[in-house]
């Protein structure tokens, strides 16, 4: 789908985009890229960088990538240096790095529990940290404006989410992180820190493992998961957050699923609450004060 903003909005920016090598991470960098950003990527595997970084490239987008865990603080350290080394600066970060499985909380063992909140949680903490000395205001490359940051994390805590709560926790964690650097990044450096909370995206790591194609075609319908967004969704919220659209929006996380999280059951049937109501209406309207409706 072609994008609705000006092709130059993230014109001279440099992002680095954690994860950036498939699923959102890569649509967000495509599209920061055809906007005007060089983009750097940063993942664990290699030939997935390598891959990516050809097709970012092939469209014409200044790119590179760098390997690296967001779980180790030395590579969080690395990649932004290197980021900074090769294109001068750095305004965006984007924490879209993730793990997840589905498990349920018993069969789930701790360390399983810690791994994602390692990769989610600490790994966002980690990558803001290491990369806030460049995207400060006065920071090295940087003039009097702050950079932005851009966490993504999910609606699954929202509510309570079945065989999820490792990624719940993780994610609660992350939007927790939004808020307390927006608040104190933004007053203090003039950093802008927000976040995307996706519904269930098509085509992503995360549903194949969510939704798997195992599960057959009637579950898959039956499960709330099957009202599914795209990746285009969440880069074009990207986009508005990041770029001078958002520069008043500070802390916020916008959900970006259609709705999905606020659905519930339909109780009644429309024509029956129609009916239903006005007869209810009549009944109050006819029973005298204090005379209790049994007794009527
Ligand atoms: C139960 C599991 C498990 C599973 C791993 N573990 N997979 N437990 N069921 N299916 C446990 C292991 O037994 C181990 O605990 C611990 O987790 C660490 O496992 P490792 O395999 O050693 O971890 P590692 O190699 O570091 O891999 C991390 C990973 C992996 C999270 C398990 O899946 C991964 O690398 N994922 C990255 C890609 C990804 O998941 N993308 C999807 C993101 S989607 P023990 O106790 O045995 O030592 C997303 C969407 C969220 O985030 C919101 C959607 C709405």
């Amino acid at each position: 789908m072609e994008s609705p903003f000006k092709a130059d909005i993230l014109r001279g920016k440099v992002a680095l985009v954690t994860g950036g090598g498939s699923g959102i991470g890569f649509e967000i960098s495509a599209q920061f890229g055809k906007h005007g950003a060089s983009v750097a990527i940063m993942g664990r595997r290699k030939q997935v960088l390598e891959a990516a970084v050809s097709a970012l490239q092939s469209l014409g987008i200044p790119a590179v990538g760098f390997e690296g865990d967001v779980r180790k603080q030395e590579d969080a350290k690395r990649v932004v240096e290197s980021t900074f080394k090769h294109f001068g600066w750095l305004d965006i970060l984007v924490n879209a790095a993730a793990g997840n499985f589905l498990v349920s909380a018993e069969d789930l063992s701790p360390n399983g529990f810690r791994t994602v909140m390692d990769i989610d949680s600490v790994g966002t903490f980690t990558m803001c940290h290491e990369a806030l000395k460049y995207l400060k205001k006065g920071g090295p490359g940087r003039g009097t404006c702050g950079g932005t940051i851009l966490n993504i994390s999910a609606t699954l805590h929202y509510t309570a989410s079945w065989y999820q709560v490792h990624v719940s926790a993780a994610k609660a964690a992350v939007d927790s992180i939004t808020r307390s650097l927006a608040l104190e990044w933004g007053s203090d450096y003039d950093i802008r820190v927000n976040g995307i909370a996706p519904g269930p995206i098509g085509d992503t790591p995360g549903m194949s493992k969510l939704a798997p194609k195992e599960i057959d075609g009637k579950a898959r319908e039956s499960m709330p998961l099957y009202n599914l967004g795209e990746k285009w969704d969440i880069a074009m919220s990207a986009l508005y957050l990041v770029s001078d659209a958002g520069k008043y929006i500070n802390g916020t996380i916008i959900v970006v699923d259609g709705g999905l999280w606020l659905s519930r059951p339909r109780h009644l049937p429309k024509e029956a609450v129609k009916q239903l109501s006005r007869v209810v209406e009549r009944r109050s309207r006819d029973t005298p004060v204090g005379v209790p409706t049994s007794k009527l």
